[in-house]
Order: C-alpha cells, then structure tokens, then sequence
C-alpha cells in the first residue's frame, strides 16, 4: 500500500477526513479521564513515529507524543542539532534511512521544498506538522472543537482576521472539505495567495473576501486569527500598523452571531491580535482547541498508520 502522506488538506476528500475526525471523537471519549493507555487498547503498539521539529513546538509536539503513547506506540523527537541534518547531510539520504527505523514521520520546518524531498525519498507516511505555507493538522482540531461546541460547521461561516498566513492558507482548503464559508479580512500586502482561493473556489468553496474585518465577522459563528508575526516571518517585523485594524476585540466579536466562537491555535499575542477580554471571555474555547489536538491527532494516526482496518481503531475500549 502506498504511504499516506499528510501533507495538505486538499490531498485528502472529505470523506476521509470526516473518518478521521469521527474516530478521533469516538477515541476521546473512550480514553476520557484516562491518564494511561488502555489495555488492550493498544492499536499502535510497535509502531515508532519521528518527530523531526526544526522549529519550536509546544501543542504539536506533545500532542503527537501524548497520542502516541496513548495508543501504544512510542515517539523519537529529532532536533537538527541531533542529527546530521544540521551538519549538512542530504535530506534525501535521511529520508532513505529514516524510512528503514521509522513507521512515519511528523516534519515540522518553513521549508516547503524539504518537506516534499522528505516525502519523494520516504517509503512511510510523512505527516506536515506546519510549514511556512500550511499547518492542516491544526485545522482537524480545530473542526472538531467547532462541532462539539455548535453542531456541524457545515453551511456555518468562519471568520479569518488578520494575517493571511500558514493557518489562513489551511482554512481556505479546509472550505470546500468540510462545506462552510470561509470570510476573509486580511491587509492586501499580507492576503493569501489567490491560486490557493481560486483552487478552494473550484472545489465549491464559498470564500469570500471582505472589506474590512467587521464586514467579515457578520454573522460569523466563529471568529479566527493568529499571531501577526509567523516563526517564518522576519521576528524583527513590526506589522502592527497594518495589522491593528483586524485585532478581534470585544467590539468585533460584537459583530459577529450572537453565539460566535473564538478560537485560535496558539501561541498567543495578547494585545496585538487578540485582546485578553477575548481571549479570555465567553466566546473563547481556546483551551478545548488546544487539547483536541492530542484527539485529532490519534484520529490522524489510525488513518496514517492503522492500515486498511484503520477506523476500527476508534472502537478500542467499546
Ligand atoms: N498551534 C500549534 O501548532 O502550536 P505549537 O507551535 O506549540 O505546536
Ligand atoms: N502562524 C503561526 C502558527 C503557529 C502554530 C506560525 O507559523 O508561527
């Protein structure tokens, strides 16, 4: 079977993605409360998943670590200081010997092209664990912190404010997947790359560019953003300027439905993209987002590394 390779949201269809979040679910709440792996609820047990991080990572790293052990399996994180990487050994030569130890591979780096060296010379799954262009496992997390909260986020409109950056890119193609309507208020100088609107556009999407960040939050059931400086950005770039206009404050959220959700993958800016009364008050469900990573992730490793049988992971402790 050929290896399946997580790299962006739109290389999977809809229905596959739906079953991985479905088995997330269904794992969250069987391992509810439980601080151990069950037995025999160890679906993954054997299998060894690579964390390459050339970037710093709290929630993606330990989620993948956590959702590894919980279900049996064990976790190499490999830091380029750690290995020849970061003396300069081809990525194409790692891959190969990665390949022979490993039974998949996270790679998180603002790389694009490494990313997909990685894949072209990888005979296991290769998992993007965020890149300066995409990061599409936040989105599984953040689908499923939608829906447990509002039902399903189809037909619902989505609210990006701010910079249209990795996460921005991630939500487009999560559009037309999932079948909500994404509004979009970014400055022109930081909006994202049409081709990727025009793409989600073909595929039925409803992505609409606003004006301004009060137009894009009408009627929105949930409101986004992200920091305003990206770990691929110049971290000397000051953007507030351009960027202050679309910090979601108490008064934007005051635009949005009366029920809006905020949500945001974190690390936080508080002051700069979003204010502490959001991020903190009664529309925020923050927190959730952050812990259904560990959920989403196990949803993503049953598909990834589960085989042909891979929902049936999600009945490990019925
Ligand atoms: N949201 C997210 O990916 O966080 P980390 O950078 O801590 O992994
Ligand atoms: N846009 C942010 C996301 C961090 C999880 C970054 O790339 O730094």
């Amino acid at each position: 079977m050929a290896p399946r390779h997580f790299l962006e949201l739109r290389d999977l269809d809809a229905a596959t993605l739906r079953a991985i979040l479905a088995v997330a679910a269904r794992i969250k709440h069987a391992q509810a409360g439980r601080r151990r792996p069950l037995h025999p609820g160890r679906p993954l047990a054997g299998r060894v998943l690579g964390l390459m991080m050339e970037k710093p990572s709290t929630r993606t790293r330990v989620s993948f670590e956590v959702a590894m052990l919980q279900l049996g399996g064990e976790v190499i994180v490999l830091s380029p200081r750690d290995t020849q990487l970061g003396r300069g050994e081809s990525i194409a030569d790692t891959a190969r010997v990665l390949s022979r130890f490993l039974d998949a591979l996270v790679l998180r780096t603002d790389d694009t092209a490494k990313l997909a060296a990685l894949v072209a010379h990888s005979s296991i799954p290769v998992i993007n664990g965020l890149t300066a262009r995409s990061h599409p496992t936040q989105i599984l997390a953040d689908i499923l912190t939608f829906e447990e909260h509002r039902g399903p986020i189809a037909g619902q409109i989505v609210a990006w404010c701010g910079d249209g950056n990795n996460m921005a890119r991630s939500w487009i193609e999560a559009a037309p997947r999932f079948g909500f309507t994404l509004n979009l208020a970014t400055p022109a100088a930081l909006a994202p790359d049409p081709a990727v609107i025009d793409w989600a556009r073909a595929q039925g999407g409803s992505i609409i560019v606003a004006g301004n960040a009060r137009e894009a939050v009408r009627g929105a059931r949930c409101v986004v953003t992200d920091t305003w400086v990206s770990m691929s950005d110049d971290p000397a770039a000051d953007r507030g300027a351009i960027l202050s206009p679309y910090r979601v404050d108490a008064g934007l959220m005051a635009q949005a439905a009366a029920d809006a959700l905020f949500m945001h993958c974190l690390p936080a800016h508080r002051g700069e993209e979003v204010t502490d009364a959001v991020i903190d008050g009664p529309w925020s469900v923050v927190f959730d987002e952050a812990e259904n990573r560990l959920h989403a992730q196990k949803g993503l490793l049953a598909w990834v590394l589960g085989g042909d049988d891979w929902t049936t992971i999600g009945d490990i402790a019925a």
